[in-house]
């Protein structure tokens, strides 16, 4: 066997070369494809090397021809590597022509150029350029494109690359060609080509500044009627960049591809995003809510990278977590404006504990920048897209939404049209924001989910309430003896009632962010009267394990009084776990199981709730899954904690039998069906409800199919299903059917 190459950041240099301008004309046809392209090439002045040579990366092509300036090359002229060519090309501008052939085919990687159905696609994100031609195939390399795709005209009538149209000819033979030329200089990581039969969905967006874009859809003949809610995201995405961020479309068209056969979710190629139709196509009989607001998500993240990503790129793929981690913020900020902020938040903090935490816990633990790498599809981790998210969340905290804005203008200002790192990022924000970072810049370095202890203090003479954070990092691979980073908490003092007690001087002001520096350190309050509950970490200010030592009682305070969404969902989920972890407990003993009281109570209190948000409430319902059980669990018995979470759901469901019951009556479906936030909350709490109501009903698979019959919508008819799956019942093969 080979041995792998490591790659490492330490050892990343500038490229000696610099390709300008890129000139591909790509031939179609059955069996392979001809690509020719050309290259204007000239030395990168910033690099002092008194013989540079270039290496172009190529993986799995045929080299016809290859010349230097119109002399062609024989193989005595450049070096043969395992993993491309190295060529000398001297000290003046020259001009590199390459005719490689490739079989799209036949090309199984899912990289490069290849057959989805009888459909060509590309996909070159990370290292795919390189199976299309020799290239520097790294991001620091930013060139122009234009390209000329020609294929048989009844197979493939649809011919798309990045950029503007800029000519289309009959190329005899049945044949047809096309011209696209990018006038954005990109990494060839971003290159696209689409040929095929497909039709296309057609609209059109005003930008803030005057300019009409075409936004097309190109789907399966047949999937026409199925872009409309992809169609108003992609509008919305350019609409809240432009608010938000004050950032404009740049092209004068914007192309979708959607494709059943594509790897990833979706790809951000510049002005042509290739999708898994799964995040395009939907209507009411085919998508549920959860996919509705997938595509809002995925429409917007991949349109957002146009700016974060694309303008401004990265100069290695150490640097991923700059546009990921970015942009994975961005496209979730933006589903918190057009949605609801507080469970768009929760759902993250689910998936983040659910994916990342335990990736952060174990031997794949890396930091969001990565210090070295084999095979690059690996690194596109939760450790990169989603802490990476969370770091930069903390930023914004620490800066406030002006300065963030101010840091991410600066940003752009900087650094438009190049190739950056983190480190320029995060020194953009300190310059504009006017603060330190020099402490957080560990969160980009330091792999491991903090721990936070939380100690607290009133003396009710003195009127002070003290609140201590200890932090430690666990080991990772690879890393030990970490440093303390700073850490922004988020926190109110409430007082009994659940009023956030003002803090500082400004009476107003009821939320502090102080920030840990030390690996110990203390808060103090003044002016306290009695002793407070503290809501801390509110929204989940930091991607950390808190142990706050909260008493039953202050969790289930917290529970039904919190102001703070997040932590009144969060402090459901500590009291149900430790519910659980009492119910196994007894198991082990071999007692017979009882459900605490306080519980019910706490959980009745919810239900009744008519103050909240139907969504949230919801969610507070929804038991944690065996799995997110399990991974908070000191030891993992898999079957307790199924017994256990049996038990708890039925317990719920018969002592609370008929609020659930109102609950589920009360929201029902009534009028047309929409898909608007406060229709989606409504659904999910009613089928909440029904989830409890399916454990106890007296023949309830009756009650189950029939609403199962009746459900008018994906969203009902999955939700039935997957209750009357869990019933070994013959309605429960039925519905199957
Ligand atoms: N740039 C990625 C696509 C990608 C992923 C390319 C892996 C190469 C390897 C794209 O922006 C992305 O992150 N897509 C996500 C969905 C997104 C909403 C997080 C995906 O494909 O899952
Ligand atoms: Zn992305």
């Amino acid at each position: 066997m080979k041995k792998p190459l490591i790659k490492y950041l330490k050892d990343y240099r500038p490229p000696a070369f610099l390709v300008d301008r890129v000139n591909l004309d790509i031939d179609l046809f059955d069996d392979h494809a001809l690509v020719n392209a050309t290259l204007e090439i000239r030395r990168n002045e910033d690099i002092s090397d008194p013989s540079p040579s270039l290496f172009l990366d190529g993986r799995e092509l045929e080299l016809l021809s290859i010349d230097l300036d119109g002399t062609p090359l024989t193989s005595a002229d450049y070096e043969t590597k395992e993993e491309g060519i190295l060529v000398k090309p001297g000290k003046k501008p020259c001009v590199l022509k390459l005719t490689t052939r490739i079989y799209p085919r036949e090309n199984t990687s899912l990289e490069g150029l290849y057959m989805a159905g009888d459909t060509f696609l590309t996909q070159c994100e990370a290292e795919g350029f390189r199976r299309i031609t020799y290239f520097p195939d790294r991001p620091d390399v930013m060139s122009r494109y234009t390209v000329r795709i020609t294929a048989d005209k009844t197979r493939y009538p649809v011919l798309l690359s990045n950029g503007d149209l800029v000519s289309t000819e009959d190329a005899g033979n049945g044949r047809h060609r096309v011209c696209f030329e990018d006038p954005f200089p990109k990494p060839c990581y971003l290159f696209a080509l689409v040929a095929g039969d497909l039709a296309c969905v057609e609209d059109r967006y005003v930008t803030q500044e005057g300019k009409t874009v075409s936004l097309k859809f190109f789907v399966d003949h047949g999937d026409e009627d199925k872009c409309a809610h992809a169609m108003e995201s992609l509008k919305k995405s350019m609409r809240w960049d432009e608010e938000t961020f004050g950032l404009c479309y740049d092209l004068s068209t914007y192309m979708i591809v959607a494709t059943h056969a594509f790897n990833a979710g979706a790809m951000e190629n510049k002005g042509l995003n290739i999708f898994n139709s799964k995040y395009v196509l939907a209507r009411p009989e085919t998508a549920t809510d959860t996919d509705y607001q997938l595509i809002e998500g995925v429409i917007g993240h991949e349109y957002f990278h146009n700016w974060t990503g694309n303008r401004v790129t990265l100069n290695s793929w150490f640097q991923l977590s700059l546009k990921e981690g970015l942009t994975v913020f961005r496209d979730q900020e933006f589903s918190s404006d057009t949605g609801s902020r507080a469970i768009k938040r929760i759902t993250d903090v689910r998936t983040l504990r659910a994916g990342q935490f335990p990736e952060d816990a174990g031997p794949m633990a890396h930091p969001i920048r990565p210090e070295s790498y084999i095979e690059m599809n690996n690194f596109y981790t939760a450790t990169v897209y989603n802490k990476g998210a969370e770091v930069i969340r903390m930023i914004h905290t620490l800066l406030g939404k002006d300065g963030f804005r101010k840091g991410m203008d600066l940003y752009f200002q900087r650094f438009d049209g190049k190739a950056v790192t983190t480190e320029d990022f995060v020194k953009s924000m300190e310059d504009a924001g006017g603060v330190d970072l020099s402490q957080f810049r560990l969160w980009y370095s330091q792999a491991g989910t903090p721990r936070i202890r939380v100690e607290r203090q009133f003396d009710p003479k003195a009127r002070a309430y003290t609140l201590v954070f200890e932090q430690t990092i666990p080991d990772t691979p690879g890393q030990t003896d970490k440093r303390p980073m700073r850490i922004p908490v988020t926190l109110s003092l409430l007082d009994g009632n659940g009023k956030a007690l003002p803090l500082d001087s400004n009476p107003g002001h009821a939320e502090k962010t102080p920030v840990n520096r030390e690996a110990r350190e203390t808060f103090r309050f003044e002016n306290i009267a009695e002793e407070p509950v503290p809501s801390l970490f509110r929204g989940f200010s930091a991607p950390v394990n808190v142990d706050a030592g909260y008493s039953h009682e202050e969790l289930m305070f917290l529970m039904a009084h919190d102001t703070d969404a997040f932590n009144r969902w969060d402090a459901a989920q500590v009291l149900v776990l430790s519910a659980m972890n009492g119910l196994i407990e007894l198991r082990r003993m071999g007692k017979t199981p009882v459900m605490d009281q306080r519980l019910i109570d706490a959980f009745e209190k919810t239900l009744l709730d008519t103050e909240a948000d139907k969504a949230l409430i919801a969610q507070i319902l929804t038991i944690p899954t065996e799995t997110e059980l399990g991974d908070r669990m000191e030891s993992i018995d898999v079957e307790a904690i199924h017994e256990a979470r049996d038990f708890f759901m039925e317990s719920l469901a018969k002592a609370l039998y008929v609020h659930f019951r109102n609950v589920f009556e009360n929201n029902r479906e009534s009028g047309p069906y929409t898909i608007d936030p406060a229709s989606m909350a409504r659904r999910k709490l009613k089928n909440t409800a029904l989830s409890y109501l399916a454990l106890v009903e007296y023949n309830r698979a009756d009650f189950v199919f029939n609403e199962f019959t009746q459900a008018a919508n994906m969203t009902d008819k999955l939700a039935t299903l997957t209750f009357l799956a869990d019933m070994e019942h013959e309605l429960a093969d039925r519905a199957l059917d």
